[in-house]
């Protein structure tokens, strides 16, 4: 066979090609070049294939691929082997190849970089190995989250992203021009979600959501992915159940599917292991007191800080759900306990390790009137919540759901102590580019 004519493969299909010439195409990774042979590392997006190419079989190839380039772009053309040490990895004998010489050298080398260089050069650093790992991980997440949610009757409905109105309170909207008015890009799904319950019952919105996050966090992005199921006729008890059953589920996959990858990361699974509901729950009230005897104190009917949550989640070895949070901390949609009006019939789930809130939901106000009240309450502008009001004057009912923010779930699955590096492309207070 001439060499040009040996079929393409991808990495990951090496090992059924065994004894036959193939090309491979990709960017070259690693290149140890000695007198006699040269390693080359060709990296394809399934995987990063070892080539050997020795001068004695290939003199004019050999001297060409002195010039490679770290991340040029190359054509190979080899026969594979199964490596003479290493039972089930294979490796290629080059006899043939093309490269597209790179301009200039390649920014990210194997020396430490500040992770500002890094993120300034972030379209180039998806290329790593450890970047690689963690977006299939979170691709994995995001393919378990759809298929929970389809695979239980929800319909998907897509909310919009230009809103006119806050959800999540008015201090984080990121506003803009919509022709003549203004609008603001949308904080979460969840009133739109609303509406959707009343008319399939079970539905879930997944897409970004904007907060102009005014402080430097580990948990905070400006854009992040959300999943928002809202289910009709569920309380506070169910949105629980749905919630742990959803997050069992969800880590259940990325340990099935991601081993290689958590293994990348030397992520430790046992932890992600004992992730089986039920989850233990406890009321706001008994979680402050439990921080009052670990040393931490909370001021009266605040929220929880991200110390907080850190210190009360590690002392369970899963996720832990928190309900019942003062109202007057909480968004205007909540409905009161009825038994307590000063707490809100809501939940967070914390997940184990530090990694802090990753659901916030609960169950919503459905009385109008005294919806009404709290949207002035919170100097919301009335005339921006008449249409969510409608779903209260027209057939009110119970409801629930909850949101689950995809970074901070992807940093926890992970074990990465910063939300940044868990979206392809973060949005931070300091970064837009690139
Ligand atoms: O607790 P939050 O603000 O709840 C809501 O938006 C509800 N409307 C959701 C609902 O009930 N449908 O946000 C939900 C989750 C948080 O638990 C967190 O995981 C994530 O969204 N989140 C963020 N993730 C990254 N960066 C931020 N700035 C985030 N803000 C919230
Ligand atoms: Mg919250």
């Amino acid at each position: 066979m001439v060499a040009s004519e040996a079929p393409i493969v991808r990495v990951d299909q090496l090992s059924e090609h065994v004894g036959s010439a193939v090309r491979l195409r990709g960017w070259l990774s690693a290149h140890r070049a000695g007198k006699k042979v040269q390693f080359l590392e060709l990296r394809d997006g399934t995987g990063v294939a070892a080539c050997v190419l020795a001068a004695q079989d290939a003199p004019e190839t050999f001297e060409a691929a002195r010039a490679l380039d770290q991340e040029c772009c190359l054509t190979l053309t080899g026969t594979v082997q199964a490596h003479p040490k290493k039972p089930g990895v294979c490796e290629v004998l080059v006899s043939d190849l093309e490269f597209r010489p790179t301009v200039g050298e390649y920014p990210i080398t194997p020396k430490e970089h500040g992770t500002d260089f890094l993120m300034d050069h972030r379209h180039l650093w998806l290329r790593s190995k450890r970047q690689h790992a963690i977006l299939r991980i979170r691709h994995s997440i995001i393919k378990a989250v759809r298929d929970f949610f389809d695979s239980r009757g929800f319909t998907l409905i897509d909310a919009p992203i230009f809103t006119p109105n806050a959800c999540e309170g008015t201090s984080t909207l990121f506003e803009t021009r919509y022709h003549e008015e203004t609008a603001y890009l949308t904080q979460s799904g969840q009133l739109y979600m609303e509406a959707a319950a009343a008319a399939f019952g079970k539905a879930y919105c997944f897409g970004p959501t904007f907060r102009a996050e005014k402080s430097k966090t580990r948990r905070h992005l400006a854009e992040f992915w959300m999943v928002e199921p809202e289910v009709a006729f569920m309380d506070l008890d169910g949105d629980m159940e749905l919630a742990e059953q959803f997050l069992e589920y969800v880590v259940g996959r990325v340990l099935e599917e991601r081993r290689p990858e958590l293994e990348v990361l030397e992520r430790n699974t046992a932890v992600l292991e004992s992730v089986k509901a039920p989850f233990p729950r406890i009321s706001y009230d008994d979680a402050v007191a439990r921080l009052a005897q670990l040393g931490q104190t909370v001021a009266a009917e605040d929220d929880f800080g991200a110390e907080h949550e850190t210190v009360l989640s590690q002392q369970f070895d899963r996720p832990v759900i928190v309900h019942r949070y003062p109202k007057a901390c909480k968004a205007f949609y909540m409905k009161a306990d009825p038994t307590r009006p000063n707490r809100a019939l809501c939940m967070d789930v914390l997940a184990p390790e530090g990694y802090g809130e990753i659901i916030g939901g609960g169950q919503r106000e459905d009385d109008l009137t005294v919806l009404e009240s709290t949207i002035n309450a919170h100097h919301l502008p009335p005339e921006a919540f008449e249409w969510y009001l409608d779903l209260r004057r027209f057939g009110s009912f119970p409801h629930s759901g909850f949101g689950l923010g995809i970074e901070r779930t992807v940093a926890w699955l992970c074990g990465l102590s910063h939300v940044r590096e868990t979206i392809p492309f973060p949005r931070l207070l300091n970064r837009l580019r690139p």
